[in-house]
């Protein structure tokens, strides 16, 4: 294995903080599937084979927590919810909130996807052809409308310019503290610090004021936020989760459940436009629905396509393409000693273009998951939801509303790119197109 110390990373630095993604994959491809970096006392591993990744995240998942630095400064926005915390309170949680992801549930979801696809598909209609429209901003908005309306039956369409801005105020700013570890800390009032504290009050006040408002409305709805709500302990019969925690919860889900199936959207319409023959054949199954309604959960079956593609966008940008462990106790991986206190680095942006297990990595090609094909993938060879317990909990909703809202724009659209400048990707807490994505809209 090979050991980078400080002074070797000196040549990577601007490539390390502008483009990390990139750097990871360098190192793999220089270095192989395991590479260790000695960051000041910290030892860290980047790991980039399957057998490691799931070493690490199923089978002794049990030595590996989420106090990273990735977590922490992600968890001064979302508190102490289910996808930073650990341990009891994390299992907890999970099992209190699965159920609000059971199949039967999710089968429902086109109810909620399919109106929030008619808004915007009607806003578009008013959008004049030849300016072009941010479709980044656009998958955010309905995105959040969306796991607002599936989750707490909250409407945010009046709300979500404001909402979303101070999402992206707040993760921009962690971003920055993840880049900046020495910056002046969140308490100093700098123009920074105090946007971010203005956006972090937006937040709270928004979901107080869900939590108020579902508290005085006699309505009974059978959604998470009435099961976090609602969840008493068998021996006291008192109420479960304290107001703070279920803030913690409601902010968690919004996040991870709107930015991420966003950018999936996101770089799924880049790629497509890029690739003609591709959209040709999506539209054509699309093209098979009836054409007088929305998509809806049933015509998935038929969406096989559609699905692929989202897979495959899925693999090439993986929205969250970094994950992080620390190791609680010594390990061995890959022959290797790993020393308790350890960082653990996997990438899935680089494990999807691992050489041994894909063919023309770089290439777009959703057949990879048609046909029976994607059954020969090993399974931690592709984790965009990541795996083991900590699974994503959204995964299903995820690619449900992900084939329904690519299968519902290409009833009536087909989106151009209209880039002024090649498309740069910003590793945020998500991948994003460095300045949005700007397309043109076609009537089809
Ligand atoms: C394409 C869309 C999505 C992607 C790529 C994605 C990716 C991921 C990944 C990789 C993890 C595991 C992180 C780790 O192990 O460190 C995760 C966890 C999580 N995701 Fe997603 N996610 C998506 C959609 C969603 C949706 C729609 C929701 C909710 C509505 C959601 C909620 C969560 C939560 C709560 C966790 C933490 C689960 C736990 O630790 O128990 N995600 N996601």
């Amino acid at each position: 294995m090979q050991v980078l110390s400080g002074k070797d990373l000196l040549p990577y630095l601007s490539q390390i903080r502008n483009d990390t993604p990139g750097f990871l994959l360098e190192c793999s491809r220089r270095y192989g599937d395991l590479v260790g970096f000695k960051v000041g006392r910290t030892q860290v591993y980047f790991i980039n084979h399957p057998d490691l990744i799931r070493r690490v995240l199923q089978d002794n998942h049990h030595n590996y927590s989420k106090d990273t630095i990735q977590y922490n400064t992600l968890a001064t926005i979302t508190g102490r919810g289910l996808l930073t915390s650990d341990g009891e309170e994390w299992l907890r949680h999970r099992r209190m909130e699965q159920p609000a992801f059971a199949r039967s549930r999710l089968a429902r979801l086109d109810q909620v996807i399919a109106p929030a696809l008619d808004a915007m598909l009607e806003r578009w209609e008013r959008h004049p052809a030849d300016e072009v429209l941010d479709i980044d901003r656009e998958m955010m908005a309905v995105t959040l409308e969306i796991v607002g309306q599936a989750l707490f039956s909250i409407d945010l369409r009046r709300d979500a310019p404001r909402l979303t801005q101070a999402v992206l105020t707040a993760l921009d700013h962690v971003i920055y503290r993840a880049q900046n570890p020495f910056a002046p800390p969140d308490w100093v009032p700098l123009p920074r610090n105090l946007s971010f504290r203005k956006a972090l009050s937006q937040l709270d006040q928004a979901v107080y004021e869900i939590l108020e408002n579902r508290r005085r409305s006699s309505e009974q709805r059978d959604d998470l936020l009435g099961m976090l709500i609602e969840a008493r302990d068998e021996e006291s019969g008192g109420a479960v989760l304290t107001d703070r925690q279920i803030r913690d919860e409601i902010i968690t889900l919004l996040i991870a459940g709107h930015e991420t199936v966003a950018s999936a959207l996101t770089w799924s319409w880049y790629l497509l436009a890029q690739h003609n023959e591709i959209w040709e054949q999506m539209r054509d199954e699309v093209s098979r629905l009836s054409a007088d309604r929305p998509p809806c959960y049933t015509d998935l079956e038929r969406l096989p396509f559609t699905a692929a593609v989202f897979s495959e966008a899925l693999r090439l940008y993986p929205p969250a393409w970094l994950i992080t462990r620390k190791a609680l106790g010594e390990d061995e991986l890959g022959g290797q000693k790993i020393p308790a206190g350890s960082l653990i680095v996997i990438s899935p942006y680089v494990i999807h273009r691992h050489p041994q297990f894909w063919e023309d990595a770089e290439v777009f090609l959703p057949q990879r998951f048609l046909n029976g094909r994607e059954r020969a993938i090993p399974r931690y060879a592709y984790i965009p939801f990541g795996g083991g317990p900590r699974l994503c909990i959204g995964n299903n909703f995820a690619m449900i509303e992900g084939s329904l809202i690519l299968a519902g724009v290409t009833q009536r659209y087909r989106l151009e790119l209209a880039a002024e400048r090649p498309v740069r990707v910003d590793p945020l807490v998500t991948l994003r197109p460095h300045h949005g994505l700007p397309m043109r809209l076609r009537e089809v």
